[in-house]
């Protein structure tokens, strides 16, 4: 099968086959007889194929959701992996369950939402599950997992850490009626005081806002191949942001994840080691963010992971900090 279309870089690889399943109870059945560790095809929009998956893949085409527990103000909705994110933070919204707002916009299933941890505006989907739902091939377990037992970080999760051990089949999110928001981030107030909303945001207007944010920042998958940002934010010791700002003022710092680590705004590293624009064939970075790589057309997945590593060796060089790559690469060692 050609995965062409099912992955947001939109580079051509291909798969030996490719198994969609709508229910998850006929996920033992369906991946008997192949590895113990089949490869998961969510939205592809945080993949790089820099050559052709090894087996079979598996997709799960299941879109359900539904509410499991309701005290009237603390909400708990379930849904199947194979939901469009998007469609699950606005049909959430439209039934005035608020708490994914802050998550607009961002490409992919519900079901990869936990593998990296998806994160924007303040808030990351952590903040939000209740429970992980996955299936093991390689025991034909099915295992419910609560948030502490993810072990989410920035970007990361267990699910990450052990590729294609789990199947995550569904996801249980805790949301509320209580529409209190999180406009912590100040793009989103500055987007909220462009639009002219004054006093307090309701989670429909922040949804709107980061919508508005997400259209003019990044480059739009449907019109230029791209995942999202290529590059995690790199998290270093305190002491070392502290040298790096002496040296360049304008560099955005935030906080890490504890209280010894501060988190550098990749974006603008490469940005200063000249990237942002630049094409080598149809291999390029994004005129919108130094962040986003992007296909213009017929890059390979190579030619994409060739100019990811000469980015992240000139950011090395220029400010001695390691970037790491946030999507998958399959095919291919960063
Ligand atoms: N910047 C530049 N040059 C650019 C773009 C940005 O110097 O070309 C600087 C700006 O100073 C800006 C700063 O970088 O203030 C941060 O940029 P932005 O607000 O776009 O956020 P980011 O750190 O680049 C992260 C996430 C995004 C998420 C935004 C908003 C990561 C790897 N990326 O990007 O997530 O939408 O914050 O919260 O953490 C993704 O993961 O695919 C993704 C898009």
């Amino acid at each position: 099968a050609s995965l062409r279309e099912r992955n947001t870089f939109r580079i051509q690889a291909h798969a030996k086959r490719l198994i969609e399943v709508a229910d998850a109870a006929a996920l033992p059945e369906a991946l008997a007889g192949e590895s113990a560790r089949p490869m998961v095809l969510g939205g592809g929009s945080n993949l790089l194929f820099a050559g052709d998956p090894d087996g079979a893949l598996v997709a799960l085409t299941g879109v359900r959701s539904k509410i499991v527990s309701d005290d009237g103000d603390a909400v708990v909705v379930r849904s199947d992996a194979g939901l469009e994110w998007h469609a699950l933070v606005m049909s959430m919204l439209a039934r005035g369950l608020n708490g994914l707002e802050n998550l607009a916009l961002i490409p992919g299933t519900v079901g990869a939402a936990p593998i990296q941890n998806i994160g924007a505006y303040g808030v990351e989907v952590r903040d939000r599950i209740h429970a992980v739902e996955a299936f093991e091939p390689a025991t034909g377990r099915s295992l419910r997992f609560a948030p502490a037992e993810c072990e989410f970080a920035y970007r990361d999760s267990l699910f990450k850490r052990e590729p294609d051990r789990f199947v995550v089949t569904a996801v249980e999110f805790a949301l509320s009626r209580d529409p209190a928001v999180q406009v912590e981030y100040a793009g989103i107030r500055d987007e909220l005081a462009a639009m002219g909303v004054d006093g307090t945001p309701t989670p429909a207007q922040v949804a709107d806002a980061v919508i508005r944010l997400r259209r003019r920042k990044l480059p739009d998958p449907a019109v230029i191949g791209n995942a999202g940002s290529f590059f995690k934010n790199p998290i270093v010791p305190s002491d070392q942001a502290a040298a790096l700002q002496d040296e360049n003022a304008a560099l955005p710092i935030f906080r890490g994840d504890a209280e010894t680590t501060r988190k550098l705004s990749a974006a603008w590293l490469i940005d200063a080691c000249g990237w942002k624009g630049h094409r080598d064939g149809d291999a390029g970075v994004s005129e919108k963010h130094a962040l986003v790589l992007v296909n213009h057309g017929a890059a390979t997945g190579m030619q994409l992971l060739d100019l990811a590593r000469r980015i992240a060796d000139s950011v090395r060089k220029k400010f001695g900090v390691d970037l790491e790559p946030e999507p998958r690469i399959v095919g291919a060692k960063w």
